[in-house]
Parts: structure tokens; sequence; C-alpha cells
């Protein structure tokens, strides 16, 4: 405390350490947990909880996907495999619907995948129930990982015609008055249809909530935040977001605290990317996955397509590094069922990860799964010919590539005051398009250039290319993540390109790799053992935190010094 017959000097230094404790707390105030900008560094591990893993342990407990039915995959079993996902350097994960379904076995199957609410307030009693849910959760907080669950408030199951729907069966919206009247959703394109219709059919009928009443609105706001509060969750994947009223969201995603990501089924960017705006926080990146699939999947379209698509959402977004961006999920055909070739989809992996927005893979794709549109696409993760395999080429890529993106995006952090990184929202920019390759440079001062190509396994060489505005300072040593070789940055940062066997490429400078254990471990020992783990590479003279942290130390010292001296 402060006396108050205190010398005009020592009221000055009072004054300054005030003033000083006021912006260090702004400066220094952690963040909450599920904030934007912490979900922007993250990447994201998608599950289907019936499919994953079982508590068994099970690599053999058949799983017919046409079928539709349970197959017994659970929280728990995530939870013991928890190192198969986190080995290959995701930070998050985002399981599947998990309320209470309908229990009829239909002509669809049952409700595993989880999308056919039947009550809101339990927890669906296959994947383990409420207390399996928050142990999960605990365990993954431990990792320092987030989770996100997939929620519909769109609407609700019943198993039957839509106009026969049994409203009392639906939890807590039990009364007919709680839903748009009966209609099918016939013109996807009339956002009055599309909104006020309902999706499904006659042999699951999905009634659509009205969700512009305000015992909707607060019947699901209340919900949400005790949801988020129960079982700590980090963000939430709102299922058919453009099927709801727009005004529904803000007071939703108010009432729920955490990063939201909408899924706005839409290849045109500023209609799907206007959910974000005024909505939700952000949405998935269905327009590049339609360029994704096209271009990365078919060596008969220009390269170049990819860069303009590339560039219209970074321009038509409102934040192109905010999107979740996927080359597959559970609504669409596998990548490796569009194209079987192995080097196809290593690039679209390298384009999820090292273009903008926050890279979503989904569960099988690591281990080259193929299945095509739903129901093919949701395979029992568990008979794959070798397990958990954690030695697969597509494990080993999604590894080197969060390494690496980690590496640049938490070093830029170490050197910003406010423990920003830089990186993370920075736009990519397009360095070098022709027909048959894409190079872009993503970050500021410290960059990663990634080279991809649609070619395919077994054609001739592309390049060389001569790439310049790489931003890497001359006479750096750069390292390729993917196949581990190294050169030396030339005039201007530029340097040469050879893609071999339609495969990708990454380069980073290779300091910033010197904490990073285990990609190119020779080529970085040798980086060490040179220059030690200081992580310099360039000449730039930003100020650490380690003399921000000392000058806090020895202000906190003087003011205490002061404040006791005064009193
Ligand atoms: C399954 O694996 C986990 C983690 O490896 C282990 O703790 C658990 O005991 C195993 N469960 C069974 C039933 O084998
Ligand atoms: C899988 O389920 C489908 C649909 O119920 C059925 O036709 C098929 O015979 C099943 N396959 C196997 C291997 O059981
Ligand atoms: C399904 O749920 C209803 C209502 O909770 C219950 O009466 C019925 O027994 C359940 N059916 C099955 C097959 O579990
Ligand atoms: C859009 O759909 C609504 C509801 O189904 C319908 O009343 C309206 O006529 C449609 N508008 C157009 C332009 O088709
Ligand atoms: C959250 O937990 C409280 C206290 O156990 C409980 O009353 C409430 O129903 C729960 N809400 C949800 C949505 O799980
Ligand atoms: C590949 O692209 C070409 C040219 O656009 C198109 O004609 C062809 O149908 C595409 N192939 C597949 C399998 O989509
Ligand atoms: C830290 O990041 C902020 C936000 O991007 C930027 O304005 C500022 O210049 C950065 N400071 C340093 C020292 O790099
Ligand atoms: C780099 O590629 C260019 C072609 O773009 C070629 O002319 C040049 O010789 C290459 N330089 C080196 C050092 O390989
Ligand atoms: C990298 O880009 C920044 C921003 O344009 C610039 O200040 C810096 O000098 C560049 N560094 C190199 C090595 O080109
Ligand atoms: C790339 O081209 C520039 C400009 O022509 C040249 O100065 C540089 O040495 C070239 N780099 C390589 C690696 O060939
Ligand atoms: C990987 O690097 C080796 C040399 O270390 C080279 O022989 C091979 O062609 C490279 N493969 C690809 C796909 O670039
Ligand atoms: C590596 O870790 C050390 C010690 O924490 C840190 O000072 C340094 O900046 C890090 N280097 C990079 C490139 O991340």
């Amino acid at each position: 405390m402060f006396a108050s017959s205190t010398s005009p000097s020592t009221a000055l230094v009072s004054a300054y350490c005030l003033t000083f404790a006021f912006l260090s707390s702004l400066l220094l105030t952690p963040t909450n947990a599920a904030t934007e900008d912490e979900w922007r560094s993250r990447s994201i591990y998608q599950i289907i909880t019936d499919r994953f893993a079982r508590p068994d342990n099970s690599t053999s407990y058949a799983c017919n996907v046409t079928a539709e039915l349970y197959c017994g995959g659970t929280f728990g079993g995530i939870m013991n495999q928890l190192d198969y996902i986190q080995g290959m350097g995701f930070t998050a994960i985002w399981i599947s619907p998990v309320v209470q379904n309908i229990n009829q076995t239909t002509a669809y199957g049952q409700g595993y995948h989880g999308f056919w609410t039947q009550d809101i307030t339990k927890i669906n009693e296959h994947f383990g129930g409420a207390d399996e849910l928050k142990a999960l959760s605990t365990e993954l907080h431990r990792r320092d990982m987030y989770l996100m669950i997939d929620v519909v408030v769109n609407d609700m199951a019943y198993a039957g015609k839509g106009a026969d729907t049994d409203y009392s069966t639906l939890v807590p919206f039990n009364k007919e008055e709680y839903f748009h009247p009966f209609c099918l959703i016939t013109n996807y394109g009339n956002q009055t249809d599309a909104q006020d219709c309902w999706l499904g059919d006659d042999t699951v009928a999905l009634p659509d909530l009205k969700t512009e009443l305000p015992f909707v609105q607060d019947t699901w706001n209340t919900w949400i935040t005790e949801m988020v509060a129960n079982y700590s969750l980090d963000g939430l994947r709102i299922d058919a977001a453009k099927h709801v009223d727009k005004p529904f969201w803000p007071g939703f995603q108010k009432a729920a605290g955490v990063f939201t990501l909408g899924e706005v089924f839409d290849a045109d960017a500023t209609s799907a990317c206007s959910w974000a705006v005024n909505a939700l926080n952000s949405v998935l990146n269905y327009p590049n996955w339609y360029y994704i699939v096209s271009i990365l999947g078919n060596s008969s379209n220009a390269m170049g397509g990819l860069e303009y698509e590339f560039g219209i959402v970074a321009q038509d977004c409102y934040d192109s590094t905010l999107l979740g961006t996927f080359s597959e999920n559970h609504d669409v055909a596998r990548f490796a069922s569009v194209s079987d070739d192995l080097s196809r989809q290593k690039n679209a992996l390298a384009f999820n990860f090292m273009s903008d927005g926050i890279p979503t893979v989904y569960y099988g794709a690591e281990q080259r799964f193929n299945g095509g549109n739903d129901p093919n696409n949701r395979e029992a993760l568990w008979l794959n010919a070798k397990g958990y395999d954690t030695t697969s080429p597509l494990y080993l890529e999604v590894k080197a590539l969060n390494a690496a993106r980690s590496a640049v995006g938490n070093y830029m952090k170490t050197t910003n005051y406010s423990g920003w990184s830089p990186y993370w929202a920075y736009k990519a920019q397009s360095i070098y398009v022709t027909d048959d390759v894409v190079v872009f440079r993503k970050g500021y001062v410290n960059s990663i250039v990634t080279a991809l190509t649609n070619v395919g396994v077994g054609a001739a060489n592309v390049g060389p290319y001569n790439v310049s505005d790489t931003n890497f300072s001359e006479g750096i040593e750069i390292i390729e993540v993917l196949n581990c070789t190294k050169q030396t940055a030339g005039y201007g940062g530029s340097f040469n390109i050879t893609l071999i066997n339609g495969e990708p490429q990454v380069w980073i400078p290779g300091a910033l790799l010197v904490n990073t254990t285990d990609i190119c471990t020779d080529l970085v020992k040798k980086v060490t053992d040179r220059i030690g783990n200081s992580g310099s590479v360039t000449s730039s003279s930003t100020p650490r935190p380690s003399l921000h942290l000392a000058s806090l130390l020895l202000s906190v010292i003087m003011c205490t010094t002061i404040a006791l001296i005064s009193s």
C-alpha cells in the first residue's frame, strides 16, 4: 500500500509502478484457452467416436460400414489412443456429436455417427456416458490438447415420416410448436427453404427447430453454457450452420464462450465465409476443399487453379487463417478414393497444413483409408491392416508437417512481447506458379516455403525452378522436412526446387528446427552442433522475452521496495 504523505519523486515512481503493473497485466494476462488466436495455432484430428477405438483395444472386431450399426468405439477408446494422435503432432481433437440419439435401427442403420439427436440432456451411453467424456477431456488437457465436440442445433431426429413425428419423444423440445411445419427442403439455393424446411427424409425425419423462438434460443444457450462448463470444452464444430437463421448465432456464440467452427457446405467463398461474420467465429474451408479435390486430385487440371482459389479465399473471407482447412471428412468421399496416387495425397495434406487455416485431418487419412461417400468413409480405424500404425508414410508426413508448422509458429511467438506469433495470422503468398507447380511462402521474417504438384507418382521431375521471394536470408541452411534434404539459400534467399516422383516439398530454415526431436534428426543435429539452439536465422535484433521478463522482475523488486519504504 502507498502512504498518503509521499515525496514527489516517490509519487512519480508510484505512478510509474501502477502504470507498469497495468500495462504488464494487459500484456501478460493469460488468454482464454479457447480463443480464436489460441485455435489458430492448433491442428485438429477429426474423429467419429464409434469408429476410432474400442475400449478393449481390439484390432479385429468386425465393423461393416454399409450396415451402418454401432461398432463399439468409445470416449475411453479414444483416451487409450491419444499417444497415437499426439504422436502425429495434433494439439486438438474434434469428436462426433455426444448426445443421446434415437435408438431405433432404421433403414439407414443406427445413430452411431451421433447426428440423430433425441435427448440433448443425456450423453450417448454407447460412447461411454458423461463420466467417460469428462475423463477424456481431463486427459486431453493434461496433454495440453483441446477438445472440440460436434453440435447439432438445427434439428432433432425421428425414426419415421416427418408428417408422423411424435414430438413427445424429443427432449426437451417436446412440442410441435418448437418446430417449423413439416416440409422437406427442395431448393438448397433458397435460404428460406433451406432454413425453414427439413433436412432428412421420410425414413429418418429431422424435425427442424424454430430457432427464431425465444424458448428455443434460451434452451440452446443455457444448454451450451452448461456443456462447455461440465465437460471443459474448448471448441465446437457446428453442424448445418447455414440451415439455422443467422440471427440465432451471436447469442449462442456468446453463451458458448469458446471457439466455433461452422459447417457451411458451399463452394463459394463469399457466401461460405459470410457465416463467420456476425454469426460464428469461423467456418470449415469448403471453398478450398473443392479445389483440393479437382486440382490436386487430377493432373489434367493446371496448378494455377489452386493458386487462384487460394487467393479468392484469402480475399473474400474475413480471416482465411482461422478457417478449418481439410482434404476429406465424414460427409465427403475420402481423398484416396478420388485419387489413389500416394504422392497426390501427400500434396493435399501438405496444402492443408502449410496454406492458411487450422489444419483439420479426418481420422484414417493417415492410413490412406479410401472409402467413398457416406457411409463408406466411416471405416473402423482398428481394422487398418497394421492397426494403429505409427510408421505409415502419411502418418510420418503429418508428423513432419505438424512439427514444421509448430517450430516456426512457436519460435515466432518467443520473438514477440505479447506471446503472439505473427506466423499464424500471416496469409500465405504464392511465389511461383506453372501448370505443374505452385510454390507459396507463409510467414513473416521466418517463413516456410511449400512446393506442390499434381503430376503423380512416376511422373518426370518438376523443375528445377529458381524460386526467389522466399524471405530466407542469403547463406542460411534450409531443410526440406518431408525427405530430409538440405541446401543453402542463395542470392536474395533464392534457391532451386526440383520435385521428384510427384512429391511435395516443405522448406524451413534449419535453425528453426533445433528444438524438434523427431524430424530429420541427423540434419537437425548438424545444425545444432554448429549454432546451438538459439534459433537465430536472421540478423534481426528483435528483443527477446528473457529481457522482458528480467526487466519485469526488476520493476517488481523496485516497486515493492518503494512501496515498503514509503509505507
Ligand atoms: C488398452 O490400452 C490401454 C492403453 O494402452 C491400456 O491402459 C488398457 O489396459 C488396455 N485395455 C485392455 C482391455 O486391454
Ligand atoms: C454388410 O452389411 C450389408 C448391409 O446390411 C450387407 O448387405 C452385407 O452383406 C454385409 N457384409 C458383411 C461382410 O457382412
Ligand atoms: C428406445 O427408447 C425408448 C424411449 O426412451 C424406450 O422406451 C425403448 O425401450 C428404447 N428401445 C430400445 C431398443 O432400446
Ligand atoms: C423460397 O422458399 C420459400 C419456402 O419454401 C418459398 O415460400 C418461396 O417462394 C421460395 N422463394 C423462391 C424465390 O423460390
Ligand atoms: C451440467 O452439470 C450440472 C451439474 O451436475 C447439471 O445439473 C446439468 O444438467 C448439466 N448440464 C448439461 C447440459 O450437461
Ligand atoms: C479431370 O479433369 C479433366 C479436365 O478438367 C476432366 O475432363 C476429367 O473428367 C477429370 N477427371 C476426373 C476423374 O474427375
Ligand atoms: C508482435 O505482434 C504484433 C501483432 O502482430 C505486432 O504488431 C508487433 O509488431 C510484434 N512485435 C514484435 C516485437 O515483433
Ligand atoms: C536453378 O534453376 C535454373 C532454372 O530455373 C537453372 O538455370 C540453374 O542452373 C539452376 N541453378 C542451380 C544452382 O542448380
Ligand atoms: C522478410 O520480410 C520482411 C517483411 O517484408 C522484411 O522486413 C525482411 O527484410 C525480409 N527478410 C528477408 C531476409 O528477405
Ligand atoms: C536465381 O535467380 C537469381 C536472379 O536471376 C540469381 O541471382 C540466383 O543466383 C538464382 N539462384 C539459384 C539458386 O540459381
Ligand atoms: C529423397 O532424397 C534422396 C536423396 O537423399 C533422393 O535420392 C530421392 O530422390 C528423394 N526423393 C524425393 C521424393 O524427393
Ligand atoms: C529452443 O529452445 C530454447 C530454450 O527454450 C529457446 O531459447 C530457443 O529460442 C528455442 N529455439 C527455437 C528455434 O525455437
